[in-house]
């Protein structure tokens, strides 16, 4: 098992440092030699299906739910198609309005979550078709929906989902340029910058992951609270959701993500002298509003990490840390301030001596209803 580590003390930890290299696979073959277009050679689908249809659905469980709120900002923006998110065990038993002008995008690392896949079939059942995003090529899901986009972040064996999360972003931001290309419905320079700013994504998660250090030391000084709290707003917020899923999963502390706009509606209440709190703001057209939600807690007497863009210089005023991940374009910004939320986590298991790579309770795939 050790050399499977690759040196690494934990599965977690080598499938963190396996990012850069799992969103080159994925990249790869996807944008034509001039990098002005996206291509996806396995899909069938012809302009007018996709011209045609009306609503996405994505849905999936876990963390992959997660990718998929981010997906939805994505392919929203992207291309103005109304996108609903929904976990998978919700989906399937109630009435989902499912027509042939729908898209359902099912999301599974393993391919084989019992629920997602019985989404998958209650969707086809209602006429739409079913796109995969899965990193597991022969699995169930990949068999029976309609078109596969396959994630090639090799093998996850942590029960804590990394390098499957974010190479399932890479496949929504390939995804949603592909069709925004398709409708017509973002200009052509547009897209170019954007495929140019996709390409640089692994090599800014390699400076990022440079830092790992310093976000230990922040893992180590949280580990002793038995409470905390991720804020953010827009894309940020799902970011703050995953953030706060892996927190709970591997380290065993309570924490809670909210939109930050939303704290002072309840969860302001639970924040006291001392209380970690670990605030997004990489969206520069939120940035203000955030600022006033981080001075918010730290009235209150929190103590705030922010994460934000190196090109923000002003942010360190209004926070006790700070943790800057290079600058990106705003739908990209995930990608890049999740990994110091997944060193934290990691760091935070460790020296609590928990077993990082098999959770108690959690399976890495739930098989069973
Ligand atoms: C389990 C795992 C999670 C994962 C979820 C969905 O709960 O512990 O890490 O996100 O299942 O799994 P899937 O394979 O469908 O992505």
């Amino acid at each position: 098992e050790q050399t499977e580590k690759d040196g690494f003390d934990h599965f977690m930890l080598k499938e963190i440092y396996e990012q850069p290299n799992a969103f080159r696979k994925t990249i790869l073959n996807r944008i034509d030699a001039e990098g002005k277009h996206i291509v996806f050679e396995g899909l069938q689908w012809s302009s007018e299906q996709i011209q045609k249809l009306d609503k996405i659905f994505i849905v999936a469980c876990g963390t992959a739910y997660h990718a998929g709120l981010v997906g939805k900002h994505v392919i929203e923006e992207l291309t103005r198609i109304p996108v609903e998110v929904e976990v998978a065990s919700e989906f399937r038993y109630r009435r989902p309005i499912v027509t042939d002008r729908t898209l359902v995008i099912v999301v599974s690392q393993s391919g084989e979550t019992a629920d997602t896949l019985a989404a998958l079939r209650e969707s086809q059942r209602l006429g739409a078709k079913v796109l995969a995003i899965t990193n597991v090529a022969g699995s169930s899901i990949a068999r029976d929906a309609d078109e596969v986009i396959a994630t090639a972040a090799g093998p996850e064996i942590a029960v804590a989902s990394t390098k499957a999360y974010t190479s399932q972003l890479i496949a929504f931001y390939l995804f949603g340029i592909y069709l925004a290309q398709i409708k017509e419905t973002i200009p052509e320079e547009e897209r170019q910058v954007m495929i140019e700013a996709l390409c640089k994504l692994p090599e800014q998660t390699e400076a990022v992951l440079q830092h790992a250090d310093d976000i230990r030391m922040y893992a180590e000084a949280i580990k002793d609270h038995s409470s905390l709290f991720f804020i953010g707003r827009g894309i940020d917020y799902a970011v703050a959701l995953e953030g706060s899923l892996k927190l709970k999963e591997i380290s065993y502390i309570h924490s809670e993500a909210y939109a930050a706009g939303e704290l002072k509606h309840g969860t302001l209440a639970l924040v006291e002298e001392g209380t970690p709190v670990i605030a997004l703001a990489t969206q520069t057209e939120l940035y203000e509003k955030l600022v006033s939600n981080i001075k918010e807690v730290k009235a209150r007497g929190a103590q705030v990490l922010g994460i934000t863009l190196e090109d923000n210089v002003e942010l360190h005023r209004n926070v006790d840390d700070v943790c800057l991940v290079p600058s990106t374009l705003a739908l990209f910004t995930p990608i890049l301030s999740v990994i110091p939320l997944q060193l934290i986590s990691y760091y935070a298991s460790l020296a609590l001596g928990h077993n990082v790579d098999k959770p108690r309770n959690l399976a890495k795939s739930v098989t069973v209803e």
